[in-house]
């Protein structure tokens, strides 16, 4: 089974959030499950450094047709745009660098449209993709392009619209990672796709008279994904379909959840290189060593004994962070101590701050992205906060699982998947993992803070918690099997 997979975030070298954590890991899985990988990704400056001095010499660029496809003229484009091959450090896998340094080579947030061209920027990265899939490379042809978010949205309807007499064209799986980024472009970026004309109507990817890539992904797509069973099914009601139910409820036979992994290789607290003193589910009480180093590096009081809780996350909506800095003060009065790191909304991070400074030394709140800090919170906190509003699947909350640092989530989408409650039956049955709470709201979350509190309380019950939230396992080896049995639908005779 030949798998081109299509994303614009790739961990080690360019992360923004969770799709890049997945595309890491993901497609090195689908090669232990037995399938022919290669990847797409497009070249921005990380992928560039990252990736091109590993150029396959045996291997040319190969060019992309431009004849038809979103129109380069204008947008300072000279050289016709080529696809560089090389291979992956680490995995060595596969990977074809979308070559084009005046629409990629910028500095920043791969997604910042800070010339204005997003739309054909990413159009041209679905173009590649449904390129290759049509056969652009005599090499290599692969069976299934899989696809990822928005960004790649426009990949499956370029296949679909491209088919051509000759070999059969790939398939396409589009995965949603989050449904509120849809990837909308006004009306006038239409005439630059290359699309007939017909495709800009409700059948097709007009929204509410803008063009939307997510919308093309999900019209033209053969198979669609999101990254947890639970949010497969919100996704279909209007309260978290983001105006595109009506379209996933037409297309629900089309529609799965397969539940995101963990890269057990760069998140465990027994090899992780942050750590001074690693640990594992034998040897927690080390745990407490990671909190005093943390305490130590962000300046909060001391206090072997403070429950800490940890914030990972982009500051933005969705994470529900808000109930959290609501509850700031009352949590440090129970006895607990906070520590913030994320980027986001202004105003989030303002409140953070001035929490900080009205409780110096047991609030502690870095406005940044530091991965290494990302690991010693997991290491260093007893419970790490994902209070979610939506979640397709949630990461931290599994590396939280992971590190023993017991989730406290929202019940919604991949959290619901993945943290078992610590009720009365669950904890007598062996089974809780972390705390649960129902309703969106600061009462609830003051609940789940005020079990959690209890809990802590009781020190074997809490080492009994989190022996087994260390031991649950979410291997991308599962998750990979999902995914051929997938492909292996669309093309049984593949080899
Ligand atoms: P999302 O993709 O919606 O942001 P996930 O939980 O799936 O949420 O993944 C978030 C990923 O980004 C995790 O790997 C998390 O550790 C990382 N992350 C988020 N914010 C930061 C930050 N400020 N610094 C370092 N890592 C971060
Ligand atoms: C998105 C979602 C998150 C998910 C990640 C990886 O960013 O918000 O829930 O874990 O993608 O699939």
């Amino acid at each position: 089974m030949r798998v081109l997979y299509v994303c614009t975030e790739l961990f080690p070298l360019l992360k923004t959030g969770g799709l890049g954590d997945v595309s890491g890991a993901l497609p090195p899985a689908l090669r232990d499950a037995g399938c022919d990988v290669r990847v797409l990704v497009p070249g921005f400056p990380a992928i560039r450094s990252g990736v091109l001095p590993s150029k396959l010499q045996q291997a040319p660029a190969i060019s992309l047709p431009t004849r038809y496809g979103p129109d380069l003229a204008g947008r300072g484009v000279t050289q016709p745009p080529v696809l560089q091959q090389a291979s992956l450090p680490g995995s060595g896998l596969a990977t074809y660098v979308l070559d084009v340094p005046a629409l990629f080579n910028r500095p920043g947030n791969p997604y910042y449209d800070s010339h204005g061209d997003n739309g054909v920027r990413f159009a041209l990265v679905g173009w590649a993709a449904a390129c290759l899939g049509q056969g652009l490379d005599a090499q290599w042809q692969p069976d299934v392009v899989h696809c990822n978010d928005w960004h790649t949205g426009l990949a499956p309807l370029y296949l679909r619209q491209m088919a051509m007499p000759g070999p059969p064209r790939a398939a396409s799986v589009f995965t949603i990672h989050n449904l509120a980024y849809q990837g909308i472009f006004p009306r006038s970026l239409f005439p630059e796709l290359g699309l007939p004309d017909y495709l800009f109507t409700i059948g097709g990817i007009e929204f509410w008279g803008q063009v939307s890539f997510m919308k093309a992904g999900l019209q033209a797509a053969d198979r669609i994904t999101t990254v947890s069973p639970t949010y497969a099914r919100e996704i279909l009601e209007v309260e978290q379909g983001c105006g595109l139910d009506g379209l996933l409820r037409g297309r629900s036979s089309m529609v799965s959840g397969i539940l995101n992994g963990v890269d057990y290789r760069v998140w465990s607290p027994s090899h992780d290189e942050v750590l001074a003193h690693p640990y594992d589910a034998e040897s927690v009480e080390l745990k407490a060593q990671a909190k005093a180093e943390l305490q130590r590096k962000l300046k909060l009081q001391a206090r072997p004994n403070a429950m800490v809780f940890g914030v990972v996350s982009r500051l933005t909506e969705q994470k529900g962070l808000n109930l959290v800095e609501a509850m700031a003060d009352e949590l440090v009065q129970m006895g607990g101590q906070l520590v913030v790191l994320g980027t986001g909304d202004a105003p989030l991070e303002h409140a953070f701050v001035r929490a900080a400074a009205r409780h110096p030394g047991q609030i502690a709140v870095d406005i940044g992205y530091d991965e290494a800090l990302a690991h010693a919170i997991m290491a260093g906190c007893d419970v790490i906060l994902v209070p979610s509003r939506f979640e397709p699947c949630g990461l931290t909350q599994l590396y939280g699982l992971r590190y023993g640092a017991l989730p406290l989530v929202h019940r919604v989408g991949g959290l619901a998947d993945t943290v078992v409650d610590a009720t009365p039956d669950n904890l007598n049955a062996g089974r809780a993992t972390g705390f649960v709470f129902d309703e969106f709201s600061a009462p609830a979350l003051r609940g789940a803070l005020k079990r959690a509190f209890e809990l802590h309380a009781q020190p074997a019950a809490w080492a009994k918690l989190q022996k087994t939230a260390m031991q649950q396992r979410f291997d991308w080896r599962e998750a990979a099997i999902q995914y051929v049995a997938l492909y292996r639908s669309m093309k049984p005779e593949a080899a």
